[in-house]
């Protein structure tokens, strides 16, 4: 009776289609404003919405919960794909039921972003700052990743860990600063917001941002055929 959906990187066009009929029958959606705000044409007139920001979603999914033991259809929309960055808020999601909950996988930033700028995900690693807790161990392995040649497709932690403090620190750690590197805002909305070698990442960026610092040389259109 309560399923956390991925709802895709902020345009229904990314939504699945499962996805789409667990929000349109459910009796009550939740999820941060942000995400129920893109999900909001495909919910019901009648269902209760439940929005939530950080300092509160303990709180707000307290009483998804307590809905959902009361025998309502629950959706907690997650941005994104839930698989990447998102666990954290499944846990919370399933410590307020206080038992386990069926997720709806979905299409992830990264996703859009490995398809914008055409890296093969064999070749490439997702690393997420965006979490709780220490990242000392994360910031650790994306120097051991790009040291090794993987390119990495990267979530800031808004922010305090944003694109430009991440070249720095990849700078200071010895990592190349010729890494071709990218940032994209927003980016099922928009262009390419940012692309230049790692050294010359210092300009800001919102929250809806992520990051993509290739390691290989050539991109297969390039290849000589
Ligand atoms: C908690 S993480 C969740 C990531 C999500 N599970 C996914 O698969 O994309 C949220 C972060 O993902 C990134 N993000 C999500 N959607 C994005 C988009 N459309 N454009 C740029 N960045 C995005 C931003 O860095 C945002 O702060």
């Amino acid at each position: 009776m309560i399923t956390c959906v991925s709802i895709g990187p902020g345009d229904l066009g990314y939504l699945t289609r499962h996805g789409a009929a667990l929000i349109e029958d459910a009796d009550v959606v939740a999820g941060f404003d942000a995400v129920v705000n893109f999900i909001r044409p495909l919910i019901s007139a009648d269902a209760q919405i439940v929005t939530m920001g950080y300092k509160d979603q303990t709180e707000k999914l307290k009483q998804v919960a307590d809905l959902h033991h009361e025998g309502r259809k629950c959706v907690v929309g997650f941005m994104g794909d839930l698989h990447f960055s998102g666990f954290q808020l499944l846990e919370r999601v399933e410590i307020a039921c206080g038992h386990e909950v069926k997720t709806l996988p979905g299409i992830s930033s990264a996703q859009i972003l490995a398809s914008r700028g055409k890296v093969c995900f064999d070749e490439t690693t997702f690393v997420t700052f965006h979490r709780r807790g220490d990242i000392e161990p994360f910031k650790k392995h994306l120097v051991t990743v790009l040291k090794e040649g993987r390119n990495a497709i990267v979530i800031p932690l808004p922010w305090s860990f944003m694109p430009k403090d991440i070249a720095k620190f990849l700078l200071d750690s010895g990592c190349d600063p010729n890494h071709q590197t990218e940032v994209w805002e927003n980016l099922t909305q928009a262009e390419m917001d940012w692309r230049g070698p790692l050294s010359s990442l210092t300009q800001d960026f919102t929250d809806m941002s992520i990051m993509l610092i290739r390691t290989r040389k050539e991109m297969p259109s390039q290849l000589e055929k």
